[in-house]
């Protein structure tokens, strides 16, 4: 599943023609030389520029040679061949069986135009006109190897199979020959255009072969009068007495249209008009009546006919019952089928593409993205790359992102032509050189030139487009640090050239990052809280083609494995200047919490949104290992319970965060806290509130197929929106779960006291279990209304935990529940949350369930308590208090219950809780 580009990677070949025929490509594939064949006179050349290592070569008969492609499924190998716009062409592929039981498609660009299958020497040919310079023959396995034995393209002279479908793809069903006694085939020279004129011996009872050497097309004899048909075909010809069949059937069963043209020369001189008159049926339709070669004073005519069939086609000429002295006649006929092309990227971008990527390479022939470069560039997957969007119907380049890539040499000089392209990021590369000019029609939104070595200045074209938000261009050594004069700061999100230094090493230390922190952190108790709601994202790119698994922070990229196709988005996160936050905040004015990490203050961003400015205080004893590991983690992890991250700022020290603003404050202020006070949070509000932050922690317990712990769940880091939706927040302390072969234990333990889970405190050893005691010990918040921790209470009650534990240990909920929900909830519905977070809270990690399993329980509790109807509660009035007694007693035998280990409040130089 990981990486579906990959599986398109495209092989590819580019054709120079070097045959002497004008407007000839013929390729034989495999041939050791150049050759010329002796009896039509064609010359063939290698197919030898071929730039992968996949295919081999096989002998298939005295004349003939495949290429059999080693390929992955859902790979293509494409022969690139130029043509020229407006230009007609037929293009047809030989395949000499070489490889038993494969079957392939062929494409002309993105373009089915057929299916091969090994068991007869097959030619797939197809008539288009041209639609730029150059169009892709490709093959795409589907079983067994692909393979290929002459690819050739012609030109047609005059000749008008597309006047009706100037835009579609004729594929050749038929061209045949009639009235042959021979088996030979009629190509070039005889047909300049060198179509193949089959052969059809023809043995239908009575019919009669005429020929004429010597009939005078004369008047008409040019290339015009007969349509390029060659003469050798039209001297021979069929005749019946009374009917002519031509039945072809085992074609695509899909309804296609089919173009149908017959070739008719009146063969016996002595014959005069209406003497010979026939009746024109396909597939049983009458298509004319009476018709008569000679009428209009030729004796040489071609008639079309546009029908539509599917599986199988007959043509008929019957002799008209009246009038006729002559049964039909009949030369040639062809029978194409209509195609419509593919929707295919905008011409324009794929030319500047194409001459981007030629550019690149001549600095980086080895580079393994460029390799990958071929084929439609956004269609049916983007380029590796690549991000695309639909505008006015047709695919462009929206976005181009070769950052981190190894790249060296210079800006491409074609990139500023691709006209529809809104983020650019060429970040830690090699590039040199200037920056290019940039038109002013461009759209570019976001340009990220960082850490590479472009020489020059900032070109004023750039710094000056009408749409662009954020530039940057710091860390470049060479590059000129004057502004361009009159640079609007204010503006723009830029660096101004400066020089971030810890990005680089962000990016080599990638997503885990170790932390060690010194031990006197771990019994700090965070009480006063943070920062909060509103969810609106920021500067969230949502490319329809956009299928890349990499998100942008603007430095960093991260590649993720795929969680879910249909959800997958390029986040990008802002990096703010000082500046602009001390705008925002006015200059740090509103302090709103105080936590680890620091001080936590409200702001407003120049567009009205509201939001929460982390700010690190120096003595913070989180480092700037846990900035960087929120950074990255929040980058990544995108869910509606988890507080999303907008921005960040790192400069002169200074580490700032940059959130939407939670207008309802934290869970545990809205239980316990001032706003409490206020209203009371009412027991279905903390069901769904508890849900939503279990689904949060579902989400990271099982991100990217890869658990994330959050290492730091409490109910001051459980936010809650303007419509009271939890969002589970302070990823700060997060870690990737140990992944088996890594150690799993670290040195060091983190967490806040209260919530701390009492395995992993003595064994050091973190698991997804260890948020899960803390998730019951929020639960049992809600449930009790009071916090995990309190010394002024008496000594039995400091711990919540304990003291809930050994209430429901003697059935004793009543105890326990917060005073101010009584009689406001459902008993079953309490008794779930009551079960789930005594499970949650047991000692052993072995016992306590998976999140995924406390959201299902939470669901339930949710459900019943919101459907409790009349009938529900007088059943419960009966016998629930009978029924929660005895499932009360039935879950609390059961457990072995080892000696609690979590450490005890008195034991340790436990600080008080902070004055809010
Ligand atoms: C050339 O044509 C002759 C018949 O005229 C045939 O026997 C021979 O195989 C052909 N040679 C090639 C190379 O196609
Ligand atoms: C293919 O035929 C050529 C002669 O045409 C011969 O030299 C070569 O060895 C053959 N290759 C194989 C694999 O049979
Ligand atoms: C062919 O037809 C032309 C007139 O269209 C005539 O001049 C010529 O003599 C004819 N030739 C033969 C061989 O019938
Ligand atoms: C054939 O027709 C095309 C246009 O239909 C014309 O340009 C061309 O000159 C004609 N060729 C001859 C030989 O008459
Ligand atoms: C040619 O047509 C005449 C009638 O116009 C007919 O009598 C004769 O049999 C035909 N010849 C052939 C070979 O069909
Ligand atoms: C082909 O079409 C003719 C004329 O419509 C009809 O008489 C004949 O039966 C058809 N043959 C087949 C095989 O369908
Ligand atoms: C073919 O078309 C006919 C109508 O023309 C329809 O009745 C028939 O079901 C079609 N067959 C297939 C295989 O689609």
């Amino acid at each position: 599943m990981k990486g579906g580009l990959y599986n398109w990677l495209i092989i590819l070949i580019f054709v120079h023609p070097t045959t002497a025929q004008e407007g000839f490509v013929s390729l034989a594939c495999c041939a050791d030389s150049n050759f010329k064949d002796t009896n039509t006179s064609i010359d063939w050349a290698q197919d030898s520029q071929w730039l992968e290592s996949s295919s081999s070569c096989k002998n298939i008969s005295s004349n003939g040679k495949a290429r059999i492609f080693g390929m992955d499924m859902g790979k293509r190998a494409c022969y690139h061949l130029s043509t020229v716009e407006g230009q007609e062409y037929v293009i047809r592929g030989t395949f000499l069986v070489a490889a038993g039981g494969s079957s392939f498609r062929v494409y002309l660009g993105s373009t089915l135009l057929g299916l091969v299958r090994s068991f007869q020497d097959s030619v797939v040919e197809g008539s288009f006109r041209g639609k730029r310079s150059y169009e892709e023959f490709c093959l795409e396995k589907d079983k067994g190897q692909p393979f290929i034995s002459f690819l050739e393209l012609r030109r047609l002279h005059d000749f008008r199979y597309l006047s009706p479908f100037p835009s579609h793809l004729l594929k050749l069903i038929a061209r045949v020959n009639v009235g042959v006694s021979t088996s030979l085939d009629i190509r070039y020279r005889d047909d300049s255009s060198d179509r193949i004129w089959k052969a059809s011996p023809y043995f239908q009872n009575e019919a009669r072969v005429l020929t004429e050497p010597s009939i005078n097309i004369s008047s008409k004899s040019d290339h015009n009068a007969t349509h390029g048909v060659p003469l050798k075909v039209l001297r021979t010809g069929l005749t019946h007495s009374d009917q002519l069949v031509f039945l072809h059937d085992g074609l695509d069963s899909a309804t296609y249209q089919y173009r149908i043209f017959f070739h008719f020369v009146e063969l016996n001189q002595s014959v005069k008009p209406g003497q010979r008159l026939f009746d024109i049926y396909i597939n049983n339709e009458k298509k004319a009546t009476d018709y008569d070669i000679l009428a209009h004073g030729f004796n040489y005519e071609w008639e079309v006919y546009d029908v539509l069939g599917n599986g199988s086609l007959n043509l008929t000429l019957v002799k008209a019952s009246v009038g006729s002295e002559l049964g039909p006649i009949c030369s040639a006929y062809e029978i194409l089928q209509v195609r419509s092309w593919s929707l295919e990227s905008d011409e324009k971008d794929v030319e500047v593409i194409l001459k981007v990527r030629d550019e690149l390479l001549v600095a980086n022939q080895e580079n393994e993205m460029l390799g990958s470069w071929s084929g439609d560039p956004c269609l049916s997957i983007p380029w590796d790359g690549l991000g695309c969007d639909t505008i006015n119907g047709s695919s462009v380049i929206t976005k181009l992102d070769l950052s981190s890539r190894k790249f060296k040499g210079l800006f491409p000089g074609s990139l500023p032509k691709l006209v529809h392209l809104q983020t650019l990021n060429l970040s830690n590369n090699g590039f040199n050189g200037r920056i290019p000019s940039f038109p002013a029609s461009s759209v570019l939104i976001s340009v990220d030139l960082r850490h590479n070595d472009f020489s020059g200045g900032l070109p004023e074209s750039l710094a000056f487009l009408p749409q662009l938000k954020s530039l940057n261009f710091g860390c470049n050594p060479s590059f000129g640090k004057e502004l361009p004069p009159n640079f609007n700061m204010s503006r723009l999100t830029t660096d101004y050239g400066t020089c971030d230094n810890t990005a680089p090493t962000f990016l080599r230390r990638g997503l885990v990052v170790g932390t060690v922190v010194s031990g006197s952190v771990l019994f700090t108790i965070i009480i006063g809280v943070i920062y909060v709601c509103c969810c609106r994202q920021k500067s969230v790119f949502r490319g329809r083609y956009d299928m890349k698994r990499e998100l942008m922070l603007n430095d960093i990229i991260i590649s993720l494995p795929s969680i879910d196709d249909t959800s997958i988005k390029s986040i990008c996160i802002q990096s703010f200047t000082l500046e602009y936050i001390e705008a925002a905040t006015q200059q740090y004015k509103t302090l709103i919490g105080e936590g680890g990490f620091g001080s936590v203050y409200r702001g407003t961003l120049p567009d009205g949104e509201e939001v929460a400015v982390k700010v690190r205080s120096s003595t913070s004893t989180q480092g700037t290992r846990e900035f960087e590991n929120e950074l990255n983690l929040l980058s990544t992890i995108r869910h509606e319970n988890l507080v999303p991250l907008l921005g960040y700022c790192c400069e002169n020290d200074q580490q700032i965060l940059v959130y939407p603003f939670m207008s309802n404050g934290s869970l545990q202020d809205r239980l316990y806290g001032e706003l409490a006070k206020r209203k009371t949070l009412d027991w279905s509000t903390r069901l769904s509130i508890a849900l939503g932050a279990a689904r949060g922690l579902t989400y990271l317990h099982t991100f990217a197929e890869r658990c994330v712990i959050h290492r730091d769940v409490k109910s001051s880091n459980i936010l809650l929106d303007h419509s009271m939706s939890a969002k589970v927040a302070d990823f700060g302390f997060s870690k990737y779960a140990p992944q088996e072969g890594d150690s799993g234990a670290s040195l060091e333990v983190r967490g806040t006291a209260g919530y701390l889970d009492p395995e992993y405190y003595t064994t050091h050893h973190l698991s997804a279990k260890s948020d899960v005691f803390s998730f019951g010990v929020v639960l049992l918040e809600i449930i009790c209304g009071r916090e995990p921790l309190n010394i002024h209470k008496p000594r039995n009650e400091w711990s919540l935990v304990e003291w809930a534990k050994a209430n429901l240990r003697e059935s004793k909920v009543d105890e326990i529940v917060d005073p101010s929900i009584k009689g406001g909830y459902h008993t079953e519905a309490m008794w779930r949350v009551v079960e789930v977070a005594l499970a949650c809270i047991e000692p052993s990690s072995a016992y306590r369930p998976c999140m995924a399993d406390i959201m299902r329980e939470l669901e339930d509790a949710l459900i019943i308590e919101n459907n409790a109807s009349e009938y529900m509660r007088s059943i419960d009035s009966l016998g629930g208090s009978n029924r929660f007694s005895m499932a009360m007693e039935r879950k609390l035998v059961q457990p072995p219950t080892p000696t609690p280990t979590e450490p005890s409040p008195i034991s340790h130089e436990l600080a008080p809780p902070e004055p809010r």
